[in-house]
């Protein structure tokens, strides 16, 4: 009975098979990767190592072939038009290999989002259905890293976090807890066909992480808003539901998730 994981030499796939090893002996591990040489760290710890790229369709049947549990990492192609011609590749192969259960990285609530990359994960979600394999869609909160975007270290430098005015609120969880999840429905039951979000239980909002920055700068912060800013983020952000919550994440860790000032700490430099 074996996991198969793509994407295993990112960075979520890699925190994935850390908590993994907690749970299951490395021989029941098989790491995916694009190339040899960012296998050898698995190799090393007993993983075993298989070539698979989205874009190389021979790669994907031997990749997956008697994987009782296929994970399907999301591809990180900026191009969502792409994205979906590589996920439906895998798709058709872990039919063709007779995946005993297909799970896979999706978008917390891609329903209620309008950027491309919505669609491209409910298509996914749709396209794995077609197959008849049992599912569980892992619906990932945004990555915690969004904050980096933010200018944090300049805000705690000059006392003032500056942020487009609106009334923004976030669900997003860091990707060790995101992990964490994850590898305990890779090595749990009871998740066939089961839909989970994976959001913060209680969505922050920028005075919280002023607050936030302010106990972890040892200095007051404090929050302006400034419809001047030109950032990228404001209108992605604006495209997907960073709003909603969800209980699944908390459930599926037995903890609490992160707290915000925990999160933000790898984002700040003091
Ligand atoms: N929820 C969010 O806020 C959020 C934010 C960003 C991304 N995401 C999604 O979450 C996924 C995982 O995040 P991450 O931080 O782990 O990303 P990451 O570090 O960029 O890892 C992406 C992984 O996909 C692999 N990959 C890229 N192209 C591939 C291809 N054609 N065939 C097979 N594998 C391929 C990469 O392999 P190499 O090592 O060979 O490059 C790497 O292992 C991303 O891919 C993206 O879809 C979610």
């Amino acid at each position: 009975m074996s996991i198969v994981i793509t994407g295993a030499s990112g960075k979520l796939g890699n925190l994935i098979i850390d908590q993994l090893l907690q749970h299951v002996p490395a021989n029941r591990i098989v790491a995916c990767v694009r190339r040899v040489e960012t296998g050898k760290h698995f190799e090393e710890r007993g993983i075993s190592v298989r070539i698979c790229d989205y874009d190389q369709p021979d790669s994907l049947e031997q990749a997956f072939a008697g994987a009782s549990r296929l994970l399907l990492i999301s591809s990180p192609h900026h191009d969502d038009t792409i994205r979906l011609r590589q996920h439906a590749q895998v798709i058709e192969s872990a039919k063709r290999s007779k995946v005993g259960h297909f799970l896979y990285t999706s978008f917390a609530f891609p329903e209620n989002g309008t950027a491309p990359l919505s669609h491209l994960h409910l298509a996914t979600e749709h396209g794995i259905r077609t197959t008849g394999i049992p599912y569980t869609f892992l619906r990932n909160g945004l990555f915690m890293d969004f904050v980096g975007t933010l200018d944090l270290n300049a805000a705690i430098a000059n006392g003032k976090l500056n942020v487009y005015p609106g009334d923004w609120k976030f669900n997003s969880v860091t990707r060790l807890d995101l992990a964490t999840a994850i590898a305990a429905v890779l090595s749990g039951h009871g998740h066939e066909n089961k839909i989970y979000e994976l959001t913060a239980p209680a969505a922050w909002t920028f005075r919280e992480l002023a607050a936030a920055l302010s106990d972890l700068a040892g200095k007051p912060i404090s929050l302006c808003q400034d419809s001047q800013i030109q950032n990228w983020i404001y209108s992605f952000l604006s495209q997907i539901d960073t709003s909603s919550t969800s209980g699944d994440l908390k459930q599926l860790l037995g903890r609490p998730v992160s707290t915000l000032k925990e999160s933000i700490k790898p984002f700040i430099a003091i």
